[in-house]
């Protein structure tokens, strides 16, 4: 467990990853029903983009930082949503300067997108970072901070008792059989509960072992995105993508709209990509 994603913060796979989460928790809160949002690896509530781990890395320089300073007109609207979720969290740290200094983990823009009702849990295994997450959110009785292997809580929480819910998948891959587990879980995951929207990040360092997940996907109803950007240092990640399994309606337009966007304001490139789904 060495992962740390402080190092990572607002970074072009955080961009790309928390685009598709607020999108999803938009549309999927529009309808008038109980929803469930379960983050399997949930980080901590937010990072310090000025602060000891992220300083190091400065890899935001080149994702939200480089993202903040894009050219406003033309802005398509999820992305323009996207932007306001983490002003709302810089400001509340103090923000309002030029650039926002503080980014928000995957746990505070879920928080922000729910309605009274609906129930979070957050699962995080880093001793630390899961205390930082207990902490953050005491008190607060829409979400369930759980210092638990997240990929144990798809099994023992589905289906929930809402019907309807979000699996935010976002693994550090640090190990070497990342996309087994996380293969495994995913099964378990869909026998329990087929209709559950799953959000699946995952890095492209490998592309066979990317081809072969979503290979794996073949006959469910996905659609997965892509982005390529420029490293932040040589060697560093230069290409992720996330899938999102059961998308909600207008979820693919919104993509195909923010996607090209967003990777030319990046100087980068995305793709999108929908396999036929089963009949
Ligand atoms: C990529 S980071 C999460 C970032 C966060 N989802 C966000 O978007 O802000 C992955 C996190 O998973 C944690 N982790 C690693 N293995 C885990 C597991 N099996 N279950 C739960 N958390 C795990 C790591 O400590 C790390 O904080």
């Amino acid at each position: 467990m060495n992962y740390r994603h402080g190092f990572h913060a607002g970074n072009f796979a955080d961009v790309l990853k928390h685009l598709v989460l607020c999108e999803l928790l938009r549309l999927l809160t529009a309808k008038d029903k109980k929803l469930l949002v379960l983050d399997t690896h949930a980080g901590t509530g937010g990072y310090d983009l000025s602060g000891d781990l992220a300083g190091r890395t400065r890899e935001a320089e080149s994702g939200i930082l480089r993202l903040w300073g894009a050219p406003k007109p033309g802005m398509p609207d999820a992305v323009a949503r996207y932007l306001a979720a983490v002003a709302a969290f810089d400001r509340k740290f103090g923000g309002g300067r030029q650039l926002p200094m503080h980014y928000p983990g995957s746990p505070r823009l879920i928080r922000a997108g729910l309605r009274p009702g609906d129930r979070f849990v957050a699962c995080e295994l880093h001793p630390q970072d899961a205390l930082a997450l207990k902490r953050e959110f005491a008190g607060d009785r829409a979400i369930e901070v759980r210092e638990e292997d997240g990929y144990r809580a798809v099994r023992s929480l589905l289906p929930p008792v809402e019907r309807r819910g979000l699996i935010l998948i976002d693994p550090p891959f640090e190990a070497s059989d990342e996309f087994e587990r996380l293969q495994r879980a995913l099964k378990h995951g869909l026998r329990r509960f087929a209709t559950g929207c799953y959000a699946i990040w995952y890095p492209i360092k490998d592309e066979e072992a990317v081809a072969a997940f979503l290979a794996g996907l073949n006959g469910l109803k996905c659609l997965h995105v892509e982005m390529h950007a420029p490293p932040a240092a040589p060697g560093k990640l230069a290409a992720c993508g996330m899938t999102v399994i059961n998308p909600p309606w207008k979820f693919d337009e919104a993509m195909r709209q923010s996607l090209p966007w967003i990777a030319n304001a990046l100087g980068g490139r995305a793709g999108i990509s929908a396999p036929a789904a089963a009949a």
